[in-house]
């Protein structure tokens, strides 16, 4: 079963990798499609690649990415065990946010990781992340201020999952107020991946 949705991923990959349906594609090194465990329980979306990712290939390998890493270690997990990916595939130009068409854009890619993994969980990082989930699924999106930190079923694309928004990364890195938010999110993560398999357990 894996093995079958590696090769949708790759597929989708790849289709990401010849994209030119949004003007990133001009300026990108690289594109990031995201990567890890196909079968993953927890998916991770972050907002578009930096500096780093767009050079690599690869999600969240900058400080950014040294952050999430400790975070997941928080939450006992491991970036292979865990799928990681961006709702943009291409580095916007100096990391500005990414424009509403290019986040239309990229988005069936997006939808299309989600229905392959199929992830009991989804984390997203950061206000673009959340936004593109609660306003798939019907939700008004207002601030990662006021949602993060609670986990709430959504159905996005198709796909009933639980949704726990949390902040970006690069913003907790040189707050600690923001940062012991972020650690509070995961270790929330640590304890909802602990009562089991089955959404229904989680709202009991
Ligand atoms: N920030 C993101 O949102 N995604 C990455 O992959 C890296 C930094």
């Amino acid at each position: 079963m894996c093995e079958e949705r590696r090769g949708v991923l790759e597929a989708i990959a790849s289709e990401i990798a010849r994209c030119t349906r949004c003007p990133l594609h001009a300026s990108r090194t690289r594109t990031v499609p995201g990567e890890g465990n196909p079968c993953a329980r927890v998916m991770f979306v972050g907002e578009a690649p930096g500096f780093n990712e767009d050079l690599q290939g690869r999600p969240f390998v900058g400080a950014a990415g040294n952050l999430l890493n400790e975070m997941l270690k928080l939450a006992g997990l491991s970036r292979e065990e865990v799928f990681i990916t961006n709702v943009v595939k291409c580095r916007p130009p100096n990391n500005r946010d990414p424009a509403e068409e290019e986040v239309e854009a990229c988005k069936p890619y997006l939808f299309r990781q989600l229905e392959a993994v199929g992830p009991e969980i989804v984390v997203c990082l950061g206000r673009h992340s959340a936004r593109v989930f609660f306003e798939s699924s019907g939700l008004k999106f207002e601030s990662i201020m006021k949602v993060r930190g609670e986990p709430r079923r959504l159905v996005v694309a198709g796909r009933e999952l639980l949704c726990l928004p949390t902040l970006h990364p690069a913003a907790a890195l040189y707050n600690p107020r923001l940062r012991s938010l972020l650690e509070a999110d995961f270790r929330l993560l640590a304890r909802l991946l602990s009562r089991g398999q089955g959404l229904d357990r989680w709202f009991l």
